[in-house]
């Protein structure tokens, strides 16, 4: 079992609130613990602050985006985790993505093992996707401050990603950098953004192309009586793939 560091990044799991932080002198509405004792023993370990019970575990991506710092709109979960399925991305793969934004797909993909190098051209969301990046530990997310349609310095790249205005206008150099097989994905919010897209799609060698939409229903079970929740996440954006052949 992995044992705790002064610099790990612990996550205290309670029954109803959680903490993601380093192992320091803590205290919250229950009480007070110094995480700094937990130091040199393994991650498992159950904690008493009050009267509430914690379970010291590592923490997993989604306690790590509840803490991230937001700036622009993000790419949620259940969007990445598409991109993921029909990509088949994973521990190894290249990825170039534009923009950082606030490097919440940057923080999924970097999760599951690649390496992503990021392009955000302004200034103020440069930082903030960086120091997400830094704060929960990913040295394999590399944010450049820069526009992407200057240039991909990358070569044989297994993804080009695109969540930003017109991404259209990066077709053309997302094909030159992409390996064949690679993939092309682009995040838009609106559908004539996705008909731009296609336009250029359609001049190159890509194949594989679809769009898809992911909708999330949640359902509640309350004294025994079961139905979806009344309200949902409607629309988040739609995803537009396309392979390189
Ligand atoms: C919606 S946000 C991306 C959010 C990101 N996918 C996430 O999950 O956190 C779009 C970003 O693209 C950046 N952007 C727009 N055009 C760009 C370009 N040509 N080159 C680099 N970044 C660009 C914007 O500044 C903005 O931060």
């Amino acid at each position: 079992m992995e044992k705790i560091t002064q610099d790990s990044l612990i996550l205290l799991l309670g029954r109803t609130k959680k903490y993601v932080l380093k192992p320091v002198n803590f205290s919250c509405e229950f009480g007070s613990y110094d995480l700094r004792k937990l130091v040199g023993k393994p991650f498992g370990r159950r904690i008493k602050m009050g009267k509430e019970g914690f379970v010291v575990v590592k923490p997993k991506l989604q306690d790590m985006l509840k803490k991230a710092k937001r700036g622009p709109q993000v790419i949620l979960p259940k969007d990445s985790a598409v991109i993921m399925s029909v990509t088949g991305c994973g521990p190894g793969w290249k990825v170039v993505e534009a923009g950082a934004g606030s490097g919440f797909l940057s923080m999924a993909l970097a999760i599951i093992g690649c390496t992503v190098h990021s392009y955000e051209r302004r200034k103020e969301f440069f930082e903030i996707s960086s120091g997400n990046a830094k704060k929960f530990g990913f040295t394999n997310i590399k944010v450049r401050n820069a526009d992407i349609k200057d240039g991909i310095k990358e070569k044989n790249v297994d993804m080009v990603m695109l969540d930003m205005q017109n991404p259209h206008e990066v077709v053309e150099k997302a094909f030159n950098a992409l390996t064949a097989g690679g993939w092309l994905v682009v995040y838009s919010m609106h559908i004539e953004e996705v008909r731009n897209v296609h336009e250029e799609i359609a001049k190159h060698a890509f194949t594989e192309v679809k769009i898809l939409e992911s909708i999330h229903r949640e359902w509640q079970s309350l004294g025994g009586m079961s139905r979806p929740k009344t309200f949902m996440l409607a629309h988040t954006g739609f995803l537009t793939f396309a392979r390189k052949f």
